[in-house]
């Protein structure tokens, strides 16, 4: 469907398989799985949650956000719902805002989603292949809730953004300040489809993500080989490497999937986190690690000890 090669991508992104959804599925059922797999492996009822935050970057519809319909599907009305978007940080911020919560004592149990559909908003033709190999459809969810036991749980969560940036990866249209909003030559010169400067992307992330993960390990009065396990954002197989390798980690102290998934946005994260557990990584007393840098730009690094 465009001129491109399986080695191509291989090579410069690590990238072997991504999961599009089969056309209907929305955002909101995905979100819904994923939150159910979370509630069980957390031993907590869907009627315990306190609050929902939902990232993404892709919601089902213009207004309202995402985290209603989520919030409709598991029958927890009138809790809060509050969609965040962060993009490829979101899950990040989500963390943080969670943590907030939990740490003023506003809410005791946080149900936090990441969940992205990219595969219906991509350039499909050779213009587009840059962005259209590159990203997946996906879900992961955590429930976090407030705890006695200051040595476990969410350490701290470092955040920054710089504007000036955004125009490096972005998608223009619809936009509310045009009058409609999306025109016929809008749709002609795809301005409805996300567009990227690859290699800046790429340059900042390598820079900005070891930068954030030094910054929550000098908070906590650690140094990266206290990490068991870094969990990074999931954008290309080369600026994990690039950020292990700064940091001076060893392969087993990195989780990486993207093989499997490609980007999956505000969802790699938790995504990985699932599969880490599943796979036996993630062990009480490790501390892990999440960094994700993204469009805004958006960045940022949280520290957690299971
Ligand atoms: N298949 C084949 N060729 C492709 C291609 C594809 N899917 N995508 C781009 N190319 C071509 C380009 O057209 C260009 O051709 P040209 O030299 O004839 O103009 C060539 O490959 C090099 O393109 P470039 O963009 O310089 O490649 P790159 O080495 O920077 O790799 C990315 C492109 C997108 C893989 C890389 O820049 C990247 O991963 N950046 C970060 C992206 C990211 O993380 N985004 C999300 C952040 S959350």
């Amino acid at each position: 469907i465009m001129d491109t090669s399986d080695e191509w991508i291989r090579e410069r992104t690590g990238i072997a398989e991504r999961r599009w959804v089969e056309p209907g599925t929305t955002g909101a059922a995905m979100a819904a799985d994923a939150s159910r797999m979370a509630l069980e492996a957390a031993h907590v009822e869907a009627r315990e949650v306190d609050a929902i935050v939902l990232a993404t970057l892709s919601p089902d519809h213009c207004f309202p956000g995402t985290g209603v319909f989520l919030q409709r599907e598991l029958g927890l009305s009138p809790v809060p719902a509050l969609d965040l978007r962060a993009q490829c940080s979101g899950f990040l911020y989500g963390l943080s805002v969670a943590d907030a919560w939990i740490r003023s004592g506003q809410y005791r149990t946080v149900l936090l989603v990441g969940v992205e559909i990219q595969s219906t908003g991509l350039d499909l033709t050779t213009e587009g292949r840059d962005m259209a190999v590159l990203f997946g459809d996906g879900a992961g969810a955590a429930v976090l809730r407030g705890s006695e036991d200051t040595d476990r749980g969410v350490l701290s969560t470092h955040l920054h953004s710089q504007g000036e940036h955004a125009e490096i990866l972005w998608c223009d249209a619809s936009a509310s300040y045009r009058h409609p909003r999306i025109t016929a030559e809008d749709l002609e010169e795809g301005r409805h489809y996300p567009r990227m400067e690859g290699k800046e992307v790429f340059k900042h992330a390598v820079q900005r993500m070891p930068e954030v993960v030094g910054e929550a390990l000098d908070a906590n009065g650690l140094t990266a080989s206290d990490i068991d396990l870094l969990i990074p954002h999931q954008a290309n197989l080369r600026i994990s490497q690039m950020v292990q390798r700064r940091l001076g980690l060893r392969d087993d102290q990195v989780f990486n999937n993207i093989q499997r998934y490609g980007n999956t946005t505000a969802a790699t994260i938790p995504i990985a986190l699932h599969e880490a557990r599943q796979q036996g990584l993630v062990k009480a007393g490790d501390l892990i690690c999440f960094v994700g840098l993204g469009s805004g730009l958006n960045w940022g690094a949280a520290l957690h000890r299971c």
